[in-house]
């Protein structure tokens, strides 16, 4: 709770704008997300999902307005010590072996028991056979499983994640949806799969041009629609400003 009794945001937007040189990324863009709450962050290409993902782990900036992560900057340590995120295309270091990316990353992150955490890691998405293997060699898939990995090795409190289940093979995507629904904290979550957004969220933010246009709960998005209309064609129309 905040000094005035109000709950504390976890990850909070106010006004955020950012363009980069002369093309608009983001347009006054507000909304918070409280502790332990799971959003996903829905919009068009090019809506500026990716673009909000990265001013909230600080590799952005804000042109005007503020970011902020349980009350700190982004670029803080407190705030550092806490995200984990998977970037869109993320690329673990391609000259390192599985094992080594995380243990190297492990170890920059101060985990205590570095190796037995890769251990696990490593077998609840299926990368043990790769343990040896360099990064440059993997499938995309692989290569995803790995940066997943990666976001989760320091038992982050906050998980940004962005498009998490790309290039992943079914069996994986559910065995991710298994291991993310199991951690606890706040997650925002960037997706065009509303199925995924179903199973591992249960509010969203929508976006479009940069611009806010709508949250709340899956279930308020699902009641937009007709009782039998698919929730694809809900958001859609709600994207498209047909509704
Ligand atoms: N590095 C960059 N340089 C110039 N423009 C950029 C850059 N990154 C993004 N943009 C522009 O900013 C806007 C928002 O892009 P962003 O990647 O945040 O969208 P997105 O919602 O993640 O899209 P997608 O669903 O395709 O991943 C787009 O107009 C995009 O072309
Ligand atoms: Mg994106």
């Amino acid at each position: 709770m905040s000094s005035t009794g109000s709950p504390v945001a976890c990850i909070e937007l106010a006004h955020v704008s950012k363009s980069y040189g002369r093309v608009p990324a983001l347009n006054d863009l507000s909304f918070e997300i409280p502790v332990g709450g799971r959003c996903a962050l829905l919009g068009p290409n090019g809506a500026g999902k990716s673009t909000t993902l990265k001013l909230l782990v600080g590799s952005l900036r804000p042109d005007t307005g503020h970011v902020k992560i349980l009350g700190s900057s982004p670029d803080s340590r407190a705030s550092k010590s806490v995200v984990g995120y998977l970037p869109e295309d993320a690329l673990p270091y391609r000259m390192l072996s599985v094992r080594e990316n995380l243990e190297y990353i492990g170890a920059l992150r101060g985990v205590p028991d570095v190796k037995g955490r890769a251990d696990f890691l490593m077998d609840e998405l299926d990368l043990r056979q790769y343990e040896r293997a360099n990064v440059g060699r993997l499938s995309r898939g692989n290569t995803q499983k790995l940066a997943i990995a990666l976001a989760l090795i320091h038992y982050p409190k906050v998980l940004l994640l962005d498009e998490p289940l790309n290039y992943l093979d079914i069996p994986t995507q559910e065995k991710v949806i298994t291991l993310l629904d199991g951690l606890e904290g706040t997650h925002l979550v960037s997706t065009h799969i509303m199925s995924i957004a179903n199973r591992l969220t249960d509010s969203v933010v929508m976006i479009s041009n940069g611009m806010f246009l709508w949250e709340g709960t899956i279930e308020e998005l699902k009641k937009r629609g007709s009782p039998d209309e698919p929730i694809e064609k809900v958001v859609a129309r709600m994207m498209t400003g047909a509704s």
